[in-house]
């Protein structure tokens, strides 16, 4: 049997970091002007091309789409130097070149570029279908909130664990018609609700940093692909995350197949979906609450990486100046 496969997360890292900065600061000039696919190609373009200078033998595995949808950093795309070395860790990508297209666009808050890296085999390939997300801050006992609860009992049974009122309560929601009577039950309860236009992956993120965001609870479902992300990050600074797949029709019950899951009822957990090691890097390209955005000044440009492992729970933030040309 060969040796499993090396994972220097350590070295790893910090060529991670370089990927979502080359990608954010690939779509300065594209915040705030209306066009979201400009603004994702960029983003794309720029992180594969960084992707492909690292010594790594990776395969995406959340990425830009099937491969007859997505030409560039589609899942199943080989990146990485060392494919062609025939050397490296053999690791798994997952990836949001531009996670909040819309929000560049049109320069709201909280878009980021995304990356986590893992061993081969360790990141779930979740389908391109929603999935039902509920994430916490750490911290409390695991199981303390689950999907099996209404909306209402999780916002009780959270301020219950803090010791606060359900007042002092803050859930995060994506706002889409398909929430709104989640939304009406948590309102009912006297907590508040953030409600956001896009962007979960920094949603759930924002829970495991409540002194910092406002955010006690992230719930509603989103992306599959984003619910890996956003483990993988909430791995690294601390948290509990549950996501259940959900599937309006055949077809998303086919590309479910075709990544290999079976049981279509499962429910995830944080390290379900990220069963070991991980690193996870996160650029801002718009002001956030967790990293601010591209800055442009006269002759430079700057930008901010949070930087995080999960084998040690380190957080590293990391701010690039860089002399535009
Ligand atoms: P894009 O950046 O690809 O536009 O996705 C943003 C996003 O808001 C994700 O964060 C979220 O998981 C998903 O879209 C929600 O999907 P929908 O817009 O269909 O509700």
């Amino acid at each position: 049997m060969p040796d499993a496969p090396e994972f220097h997360d350590r070295l790893l890292s910090l060529g991670l970091a370089r990927v979502s900065e080359a990608a954010a600061i690939a779509c300065a000039d594209l915040i705030g002007r209306g066009d979201e696919k400009a603004a994702d190609q960029a983003a794309v373009n720029a992180m594969r091309n960084q992707l492909n200078m690292l010594d790594i033998r990776g395969t995406v595995v959340i990425g830009e789409g099937e491969r007859d949808e997505a030409p560039m950093l589609f899942i199943g795309e080989e990146v990485g130097a060392g494919h062609a070395a025939g050397a490296g860790p053999e690791v798994d990508i997952a990836l949001d070149p531009l996670e909040g297209t819309t929000l560049t666009a049109k320069d709201m808050p909280n878009a980021l570029t995304v990356i986590a890296m893992a061993p081969r085999g360790t990141l779930l390939h979740a389908p391109d279908v929603y999935m039902d997300k509920l994430a916490i801050g750490p911290g409390f006992k695991p199981g303390v909130v689950t999907l099996a609860m209404s909306p209402a009992e999780r916002v009780s049974a959270l301020a219950a664990a803090r010791g606060c009122s359900v007042t002092d309560i803050t859930v995060c929601v994506l706002e889409r018609p398909r929430h709104e009577e989640m939304i009406a039950e948590i309102r009912s309860t006297g907590a508040a609700i953030r409600l956001i236009t896009d962007g979960d992956v920094a949603g759930v993120m924002h829970t495991a940093d409540t002194a910092r965001t406002g955010i006690d609870m992230y719930m509603g479902s989103g992306g599959a692909p984003e619910g890996v992300l956003a483990a993988a990050a909430l791995k690294c600074m601390g948290g509990q995350m549950y996501g259940k797949l959900l599937f309006r029709n055949e077809d998303e019950r086919n590309r479910a197949k075709k990544a290999g899951i079976t049981n279509f009822d499962r429910v995830y957990t944080r390290d379900d979906l990220v069963t070991g090691d991980v690193i996870f890097a996160a650029t801002g390209v718009t002001d956030g609450s967790l990293v601010p955005g591209i800055r442009r000044d006269p002759g430079h440009v700057t930008a901010e990486t949070i930087l995080m492992r999960s084998k040690t729970g380190s957080v590293r933030r990391m701010i690039y100046r860089n002399p535009v040309r």
